[in-house]
């Protein structure tokens, strides 16, 4: 049905007192987005931004491989270093192994606080040794909040393998993406980015559930949303 458009003022102006940003301001303006770990995950995420119009920066030990890529990629992209990135984005996406967590929490910790920070990081055994075992015992969203005081942390992004993740924009909505954070506000900037990668993001708990993002975990693999809504009600 047709929406008026002062049935649609009445509808924003209650979005806005209920403390959210309505979807028409949200869904415009690009944005800075800074990525730590310009990866399997970094990459393929980074490039779905660039070709939503946002303004990306890559970052990794390696300047050269993120000068390619952003050559590769033109429209917004550019490399920089990690302290760079983290300085230029509004919202930052770490996504490097698991035991290189608080080697980046410790260059660029101070920049990140306050700030929106998507983790995509997931511990395990055999690859990252003994922060890998500390992570999986705290559980990696409260593990994550201790490497990174202060930021703003949305789990996402860590249950799907990477090699689909730069295609799900063809078929927007059809996957679900598990997500988890104490902090609504960074939920609804990082869902707008979800969607742009083309997940329905759903929110299944906060950080202590981040846990549960991972392989081996309820939420791994593709699922529908209502599928991953089902999952989140019986783990509660
Ligand atoms: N692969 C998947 O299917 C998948 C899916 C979901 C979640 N995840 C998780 O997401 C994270 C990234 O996975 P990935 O597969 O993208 O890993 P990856 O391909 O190995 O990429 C890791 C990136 O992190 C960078 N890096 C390493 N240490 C760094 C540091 N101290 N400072 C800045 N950058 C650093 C690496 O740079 P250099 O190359 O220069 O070393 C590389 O660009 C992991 O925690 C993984 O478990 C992976």
């Amino acid at each position: 049905m047709k929406q008026s458009r002062r049935e649609f003022l009445v509808v924003a102006g209650a979005t806005v007192a209920a403390g959210v940003l309505p979807l028409p301001v949200l869904a415009a303006g690009k944005m800075k987005i800074g990525i730590i770990g310009s990866g399997n995950v970094g990459g393929a995420i980074g490039a779905s931004w660039v070709r939503a119009g946002h303004e990306v920066m890559f970052s990794s030990l390696n300047i050269e491989h993120d000068k390619e890529l952003a050559a590769r990629l033109g429209g917004g992209a550019r490399a920089g270093t990690p302290r760079e990135a983290a300085a230029f984005g509004e919202v930052v996406m770490v996504s490097v192994p698991y035991h290189a967590l608080p080697a980046v929490g410790k260059d660029v910790g101070d920049l990140l606080k306050g700030k929106v920070v998507i983790d995509t990081n997931n511990p395990f055994l055999a690859r990252d040794g003994e922060t890998g075992k500390w992570a999986l015992d705290k559980g990696a969203g409260l593990a994550s909040m201790e490497l990174l005081p202060g930021a703003r942390i949305v789990r996402a992004f860590n249950a799907i393998g990477a090699a689909k993740m730069g295609a799900a924009y063809q078929e927007p909505g059809k996957v679900g993406m598990p997500i988890a954070s104490d902090d609504a506000k960074a939920v609804e900037i990082a869902s707008r980015l979800i969607r742009e990668v083309g997940y329905e993001p759903v929110l299944i708990g906060g950080l202590e559930k981040g846990k549960y993002l991972m392989p081996g975990q309820p939420f791994a693999g593709e699922r529908s949303a209502e599928e991953i809504r089902k999952i989140a009600a019986g783990l509660s």
